[in-house]
Parts: structure tokens; sequence; C-alpha cells
């Protein structure tokens, strides 16, 4: 089947989708936006968390098909432009919250998200708004000070 979508605010095109494939399947190898990462493909660790029609969603539970005349946004589309990175992005460097990176777009896009919805979290809205990204090398507490820094709570570490 035939799916147009506008992702990163242009409109794309993937033709010969079947009908069991995800929209992170179709977002990776057709239509080369590698930023969702696929670590689990089950729903579990939020690795390929990604925005469809505003909302967040993992993009391995969603069948391609779903983002067919909607709009997609992945973490390559958050910056304001090319070469630049958004401020959680900044804020996830300057905490040192990226070790392997795996787990960072999907936390980023999460975050991006809470903080659109609650611009100054507690640390438990923080806890349970990333409760669905799992990361498996940063302990969280960098994670926590990336939130904190992008919310405007703390000063970057030198
Ligand atoms: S790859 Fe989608 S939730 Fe893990
Ligand atoms: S930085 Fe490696 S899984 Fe989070």
């Amino acid at each position: 089947m035939r799916v147009d979508c506008v992702v990163n605010g242009e409109p794309r095109r993937a033709d010969d989708v079947w009908p069991g494939e995800s929209l992170l399947h179709l977002l990776r190898e057709r239509l080369g936006l590698p930023g969702a990462k696929n670590a689990c493909e089950q729903g579990e660790c939020g690795s390929c968390t990604v925005y469809l029609d505003g909302e967040p969603v993992c993009a391995c539970l969603v069948p391609a098909g779903q983002a067919r005349d909607r709009e997609v946004v992945t973490v390559e589309g958050l910056a304001a432009g090319p070469g630049e990175l958004h401020p959680v992005q900044r804020a996830f460097v300057a905490a040192g919250a990226v070790q392997c990176g795996f787990c960072t777009p999907g936390l980023v896009v999460a975050v991006h998200d809470l903080l659109a919805r609650t611009p100054a979290p507690a640390d438990e809205e923080i806890r349970e708004a990333l409760a669905g990204n799992l990361c498996r090398c940063t302990g969280y507490e960098k994670i926590l000070a990336a939130v904190r820094l992008a919310a405007g709570r703390e000063e970057s570490q030198p």
C-alpha cells in the first residue's frame, strides 16, 4: 500500500508498505530517518518515541498505515534547523546524560512533550513522564539533571 504523510513538516510518500509494517520501519528504512531507535520492538523501551499528530507514540507499535494523511515529528524534526540542537538535546549533552545514546532520541522526544505540557516539572513528574523510557547506562540521575536543566531549574555543570 501507499502511505502519504507529513514528516518533520515535509510531505513524504512510501510505496509497497506491507500491512504489518511498523511506523518505525517506515521512518528508518524507507524515509531515511534513523533517529528513532529500534531497541525492543515491543513497546517496552520508548527508544522509538515520535509524535503522531502531536501525541508521543512508540513507533514500533504503530502500523505504518496509520500514519497515512497524518503528521509525524521525529527527533530529527525538533531542532530549529539543520546542524542545530534543540534546547532539550543541548541539555542532555551538557548534563552528561548521553552514554551509548540508544535511549536518547526517545527520551528527547518524551522530555520535549513533558516540557510542552509542564514547563517546570517536579522530579516526581519527570520520573512519571519518563517511566516508559528505559536507559541501561546512566542510572537516570543525569537524565533527571538534563530535564531540570532544560526546564531552567539548574545551571549547567562546568
Ligand atoms: S523499540 Fe519501540 S518501545 Fe522499544
Ligand atoms: S545512554 Fe545507553 S541506554 Fe541510555
